[in-house]
């Protein structure tokens, strides 16, 4: 990680630069599966607008009980596919659904 002054860290939101790798694909990934129903991004509404903003899921429950679901097979309601993710898919899409709350 970079040096920095040490007065910027209580502001810093930014992940590690080792974190920007696992971002970009949990982005791409929500875009790839997701977008087309849910808002994946800040400030986009949802293109299917019973589908929660992926902004607010943690007002739902913690992002990390998402990881389980994600797992066994996440099936919320008829309107939903069902979607079952590999662990090396769910680490990014968690950390990325963590980088974009809005709590
Ligand atoms: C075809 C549209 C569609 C797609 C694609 C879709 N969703 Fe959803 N999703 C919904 C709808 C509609 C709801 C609200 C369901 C309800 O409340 O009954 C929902 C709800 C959710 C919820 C909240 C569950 C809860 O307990 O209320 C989560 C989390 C979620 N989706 C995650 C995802 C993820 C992750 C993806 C991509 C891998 C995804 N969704 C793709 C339509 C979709």
């Amino acid at each position: 990680m970079r040096a920095l002054p040490l007065l910027l860290l209580p502001f810093l939101a930014t992940p590690a630069p080792a974190d920007e790798a696992a971002l970009a694909k949990g982005r791409a990934f929500t875009e790839a599966n997701c977008a087309r129903c849910h808002a994946v991004g800040s400030t986009d509404h949802s293109p299917n607008p019973r589908s929660i903003p992926f902004r607010f899921v943690a007002r739902l429950y913690p992002i990390d009980y998402l990881a389980e679901a994600l797992a066994e097979g996440i099936a919320v309601s008829h309107e939903m596919p069902e979607f079952v993710l590999e662990a090396d898919e769910i680490e990014p899409l968690l950390l990325y659904l963590d980088s974009i709350q809005v709590r």
